[in-house]
């Protein structure tokens, strides 16, 4: 993968800095490039700013200064309501699944659909829905039940149906296996990868304390430190490295598991 172009980027950062107090800078300059088409991992210890570099991208966070460019449109030229629709680019799944807890595992899949593309009628929106939970690999045994009444991973599943619902070109993992069992976690692990290869042309970001699983699935690997990019590179870049904060990381990390 060797991007020459802008247009070759779902997301440019450029010397993206920001500080909550005016005092300490949580992001200190960032300059990335993430390959569109790419399953990137975004790697580092806890606290250096990870999510909040998630949420400048989803244009949830301004930067102090720098830019922040999502398929090639800079996020600071649009104003809130232009902002809020070209977050339908995005598909997001956080660490918990965030379902709605008195809808149904359908109507979550559904409800996306019902906001943004109101245009459809209720026998269409049904129709994409159950095509997603298909994608992800829910019976549809399970589509009247309550997310209460459904186990951890079909959850999961169901987020991420709810999060493919507007046919995002971006998804967005934000530590999607942290407090799963090491079965769960392989499951979910697998299905970020079939979605990715599912979809060709979509762009994933994946936040993740595994360090095992983003080098085994991700293309290119991301890794923070102290609010700065320390190395971005294919996971073989990582294993090269001579840089001994990504030697200590990436042994640490491999190790474990
Ligand atoms: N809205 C906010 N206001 C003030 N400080 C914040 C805010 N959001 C995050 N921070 C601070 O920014 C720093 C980086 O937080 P962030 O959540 O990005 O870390 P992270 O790399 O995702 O860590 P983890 O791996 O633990 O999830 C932390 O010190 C946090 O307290
Ligand atoms: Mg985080």
């Amino acid at each position: 993968m060797t991007p020459k172009s802008q247009g070759d980027y779902a997301v440019v950062l450029q010397d993206v800095k920001k500080t909550f107090d005016g005092k300490e800078f949580i992001l200190k300059g960032i300059e990335l490039k993430i390959p569109k088409g790419s399953l990137t991992a975004i790697i580092g210890f806890s606290g250096t700013g990870k999510s909040v570099m998630l949420k400048h991208m989803l244009g949830l966070l301004k930067p102090t200064s720098g830019k922040v460019i999502v398929l090639d449109t800079d996020l600071a030229s649009m104003d809130d309501n232009t902002l809020t629709k070209f977050r339908c680019n995005f598909g997001v799944l956080f660490q918990s699944a965030a379902l709605f807890d008195d809808m149904s595992v359908l109507e979550n899949v559904c409800f996306p659909l019902e906001e943004h593309r109101r245009e459809l009628s209720p026998e269409d929106v049904k129709k994409i829905a159950l095509e997603k939970l298909k994608m992800v690999g829910l019976d549809t045994a399970h589509n009247n039940k309550l997310p209460s009444q459904i186990s951890g991973g079909m959850q999961k599943r169901t987020g991420l149906a709810r999060a493919l619902a507007l046919d995002p070109e971006i998804l967005i993992y934000d530590e999607p296996t942290t407090g799963l069992d090491p079965i769960l976690t392989e499951m979910v692990d697998n299905l970020i990868v079939e979605t990715h290869k599912a979809r060709p042309g979509t762009t994933s970001i994946m936040v993740s304390h595994d360090l095992h699983a983003a080098f085994r699935i991700a293309d290119f690997v991301v890794m923070l430190d102290a609010g700065k990019v320390l190395l971005a590179g294919t996971p073989d870049d990582f294993y090269k490295s001579d840089l001994e904060l990504v030697r200590r990381f990436v042994d640490k990390g491999i190790k474990h598991q």
